[in-house]
C-alpha cells in the first residue's frame, strides 16, 4: 500500500528537527520566526542544556524559547553567531529569499547579519524560480506609506497596508507592513539595494545580502540539503 503523503505541518516538523544538526554545542544560536521555526524551537528544547541560549528575531519566538527554558540573549550581547536558522516565504536557486510573512523581517535581517551561516528551513512549496509570487513584505514608517506605495506602483507593484483586527498591523518595532503584489524580482541584490534606500523603508523583505548558505528543504522523499555558493 502506498504511504500517505506527509502533511505540510509534518514536513515542517521534519525540517525543524533536521536543523538541530546545524546547532553548534556550546554556542549561542540565532533563531528566526514563523511556523517552521516554531518546530525548530520545539526540537531545540531537547538540547537546551548544550547551548548557552539563543538570539531571537521576534517577540513571538522569544516567548516560545523562554517558555521552553531556553535563555534569550540580546542581539547586542553577541559579536557574532555561527548559525542562524529561519524559514522563508520563497527561496530561489541561489539562496536568495523573500521573507516577512510573519512581519518579523527587520529583526530577522539584523540577526541574520550577525551569523556566519544562514540555514533556511522550508517545505518544498517555498522553492521558486523567481521571487515575487508571494506578496513582498516591506516594513515602513507610517508617514511614508503613500509615497512608497506610489514608488512600487511605478514598478508595476500593488502595495497594500497589512491589516490585523481591522487596523494596520503594528510590528515589534512599532511600524507598519506593506505587502506588494505583482513584482517579478529577477535581480534580488539590485532590488534590495534600491528599495532599501527609499526614505521611510525600514526593511525590504528580500534577503539577498543575507541570503541562505544552506537550505533544508522538506520534500515527500525526506529532507533535501541544498548548499549555495
Ligand atoms: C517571518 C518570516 C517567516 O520565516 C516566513 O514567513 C515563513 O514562515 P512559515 O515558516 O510560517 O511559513 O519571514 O517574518
Amino acid at each position: 500500500m502506498p504511504n500517505t503523503p506527509l502533511s505540510q505541518d509534518e514536513l515542517k516538523t521534519l525540517v525543524g528537527r533536521a536543523a538541530l544538526d546545524y546547532v553548534v554545542p556550546g554556542q549561542v544560536v540565532g533563531v528566526g520566526t514563523g511556523s517552521t521555526v516554531n518546530k525548530f524551537i520545539d526540537a531545540l528544547a531537547g538540547m537546551r542544556e548544550r547551548i548557552p541560549g539563543a538570539v531571537s528575531s521576534s517577540v513571538a519566538s522569544t516567548e516560545r524559547l523562554r517558555a521552553l527554558g531556553i535563555p534569550v540573549l540580546d542581539a547586542s550581547a553577541v559579536e557574532s553567531l555561527a548559525v542562524y536558522i529561519d524559514g522563508a516565504d520563497e527561496i530561489d536557486g541561489h539562496g536568495c529569499m523573500l521573507k516577512g510573512g510573519g512581519a518579523a523581517l527587520t529583526r530577522e535581517k539584523i540577526v541574520a547579519a550577525l551569523a556566519t551561516t544562514f540555514v533556511c528551513i522550508a517545505d518544498a512549496s517555498k522553492r521558486v524560480q523567481t521571487l515575487g509570487a508571494f506578496p513582498l513584505p516591506v516594513e515602513v514608517i507610517p508617514m511614508a506609506t503613500r509615497r512608497i506605495e506610489r514608488q512600487f506602483a511605478a514598478m508595476g507593484g500593488r502595495a497594500s497596508v497589512r491589516q490585523k483586527n481591522g487596523a494596520p498591523l503594528v510590528t515589534d518595532n512599532g511600524q507598519h507592513i506593506l505587502d506588494v503584489q505583482g513584482l517579478q524580482i529577477t535581480d534580488p541584490l539590485a532590488f534590495e539595494t534600491e528599495v532599501s534606500q527609499w526614505p521611510g523603508v525600514v526593511t525590504v523583505g528580500v534577503f539577498a545580502y543575507q541570503k541562505a548558505q544552506i537550505c533544508l528543504l522538506a520534500t515527500a522523499d525526506g529532507v533535501e540539503t541544498i548548499r549555495y555558493a
